[in-house]
């Protein structure tokens, strides 16, 4: 006696869900629009006098000039406790907080008890216009 092998067929039948789309009443359809940091036109270089700097409060930058055109940018948020710095002289960036003092030129701590450096900004001097990029 021989059996003949039987064939399965086996089908497979998928269904496909339509999710509609929806949006909750009264939510914008649109996202907000991205703010992209632009550029900030900061001044001039003869703003910025030769052995220490400037403080721009609104972009909250302090461009130096430690030698004579060559320019520098550091937050003005010192690195203690988050005060702003408030002035530039005899070659140091001062915070009014607690006294610390950094280096017109490369940001570093001069005097305490600032725990590190004013992070470093990045600007372009293109003719005699210093840029916040
Ligand atoms: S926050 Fe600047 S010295 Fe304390």
């Amino acid at each position: 006696m021989t059996e003949q092998p039987g064939r399965r067929t086996v089908l497979a039948v998928a269904l496909g869900a339509t999710a509609a789309g929806c949006s909750k009443y009264g939510e914008p359809s649109n996202p907000p629009p991205q703010t992209a940091p632009a550029n900030a036109v900061l001044g001039t270089t003869e703003e910025i006098p030769v052995g220490e700097g400037k403080i721009f409060d609104e972009n909250q930058v302090v461009v130096t000039q430690p030698v004579k055109g060559t320019f520098k940018a550091f937050s003005t948020t010192c690195t203690h406790q988050g005060c702003q710095v408030t002035t530039v002289a005899n070659g140091t960036i001062d915070c009014p907080c607690h006294g610390s003092k950094y280096s017109v030129k490369d940001g570093s701590v001069v005097a305490g008890p600032a725990p590190k450096p004013l992070p470093p900004k990045q600007i372009t001097v293109s003719g005699d216009s210093i840029t916040l990029i």
